[in-house]
């Protein structure tokens, strides 16, 4: 593998000819693992969604992208619009770091409507000759050309007292006249919190002081805050880095997660929860950012990858995707997610429908590429002794190799093992996850397979796992087995 000097990592997209740029783009195109319809980097590293936002009729949408190699080097954003959420077009890079206030990365932020254009706040991060981090706070505006324009010096410049050099990612709305961010921010102790400041004409921002989400000592930093309502209810959905393992929770290196408050009052910035969730239970989510649809959907969606793990593709040159686009909804004190409806644009051609009773093993051979959406309705028949129930996916000739979801009906638990699937990787923080459900009687599974990712929706969005995977040729087939006997219904449609 290679290894990036800290100059190489540094080096300006302007150091490199378009030639060059376009003989790497050729070389990522032949990689075996790049997805049909999940959006990625045509070279480099792509982490963190940014700037999601509906304005003037597209959604817009943007990426932390280091465009040279999978490494974690020079920041910039990537630009891409939709009318639908499932065909987006490529803008191309919308903002380099080259200025003196982002010189070392145009790291994570928003986006957000203001006098009719669409403006983004991020955070410009800066290293001194020392190598000193100074985070800036930046607003930009973007121009009718597409073309964005900086508005500086940064609007919140440096770290403010009482907390270290790890101040980043401003999420900002606009409520009542007012703006508002929240910002990802560690404390001199060393401790995760949140940030948040208001604006009058979101040029000028003044702090308003912590967000007290009664979580005083929850890791050491927690990026990619946001907070918003849904029915009523405030959610703060973060980042946490540095919490430990517990049970089936939290064996990811980062966790996204969040809480649900039913009040949230500006004066007091205070939010009562019931407690920290975790909002998805694969191996591969991060730093989520939502947006809200013209039609009042909260919509969100993530980096399907995590910082600081390897990943099989980093020795091609790119690395990463996003999650489809989710709908959020509030369901019994958790937070829902639904692949958004305007997804079934995507049905190509239904391949498989089979339903009945199954008391045995039963597989489905598939030779076409790893690029469909399955729904799989499972019922426990009430007087049977009830037996595991497992779902092999991405499953050679000779079932050595498969990703497998297990439906433990005692434990009333789903696990996903990816031990066996394809190329292994990032086996250091295990090959399993567990998520326990309300009930198990029936289980409702819906999974969207790319070339190199599996994510699946339980009970209509009770829980979600998401994950990268990376079969290689002949691994397309599925086999459903039971234990004992159950009804189930089996559909697959290809995607386009
Ligand atoms: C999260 C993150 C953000 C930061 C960005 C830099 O993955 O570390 O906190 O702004 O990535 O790319």
């Amino acid at each position: 593998m290679k290894e990036w000097t800290r100059e190489e990592r540094y080096k300006k997209l302007s150091d490199y000819s378009d030639d060059y740029m376009e003989e790497l783009a050729k070389r990522v195109a032949q990689s075996p693992f790049r997805q049909h319809y999940h959006i990625q980097p045509n070279t480099g590293l792509l982490n963190d969604p940014n700037g999601f936002t509906y304005f003037d009729g597209k959604w817009h949408l943007f990426y932390q992208w280091f465009p040279m190699g999978a490494v974690h080097g020079l920041k910039h954003w990537f630009h891409l619009t939709s009318t639908d959420l499932v065909q987006w077009k490529e803008e191309g890079v919308a903002l380099l770091p080259d200025t003196e206030y982002d010189s070392h990365g145009v790291y994570s932020g928003s986006g957000f409507v203001k006098d009719g254009q669409l403006h983004i706040m991020y955070t410009g991060n800066v290293r001194t000759e020392e190598w000193e981090r100074v985070p800036n706070q930046i607003v930009a505006r973007m121009e009718a050309d597409g073309s964005f324009t900086k508005f500086l010096p940064p609007a919140i410049a440096g770290n403010p007292e009482g907390y270290t050099d790890h101040v980043r990612d401003p999420k900002v709305w606009e409520q009542h006249g007012i703006y508002y961010a929240v910002i990802g921010a560690q404390r001199t102790d060393e401790t995760g919190t949140i940030l948040m400041y208001r604006s009058k004409d979101a040029l000028e921002w003044e702090l308003m002081g912590e967000v007290d989400a009664g979580l005083p000592d929850f890791g050491f930093m927690w990026e990619c805050p946001d907070l918003f309502e849904i029915d009523g209810k405030t959610v703060l959905l973060f980042s946490p880095q540095g919490l430990e393992p517990e049970g089936d929770r939290y064996h990811n290196i980062f966790q996204t997660g969040y809480v649900i408050a039913d009040d949230f009052r500006m004066d007091e910035l205070k939010l009562e929860h019931e407690g920290f969730q975790e909002l998805d239970a694969g191996f591969d989510f991060y730093a989520t950012q939502t947006a809200e649809s013209p039609d009042g959907r909260r919509i969100l969606t993530a980096w399907m990858g995590l910082p600081d793990v390897a990943y099989p593709t980093d020795s091609e040159d790119w690395a990463h995707c996003l999650t489809l686009p989710r709908e959020l909804a509030i369901k019994e004190g958790k937070l829902i997610q639904q692949p958004v409806r305007e997804l079934v644009a995507l049905r190509k051609k239904q391949a498989l429908s089979e339903s009945g009773l199954l008391s045995e093993a039963k597989r489905f051979e598939r030779s076409g590429a790893n690029c469909y959406e399955l729904q799989l309705d499972v019922t426990f028949l009430a007087s049977a002794d009830h037996a595991p129930v497992t779902l092999d996916l991405c499953e050679d000739a000779a079932n050595d190799k498969r990703f497998r979801i297990t439906l433990d009906p005692s434990a009333k638990k789903i696990t996903i093992d990816r031990s066996q699937c394809g190329i292994p990787f990032a086996e250091d923080f295990g090959t399993t996850r567990t998520l326990a459900v309300e009930q198990m009687d029936a289980v409702k599974l819906q999974i969207f397979v790319d070339t190199s990712s599996i994510e699946i929706f339980v009970n209509d969005g009770e829980g979600t796992f998401t994950s990268r995977v990376f079969p290689e040729a002949g691994e397309t087939c599925l086999s459903l087995a039971a234990g004992s006997t159950i009804d189930y219904r089996l559909d697959l449609w290809e995607l386009a």
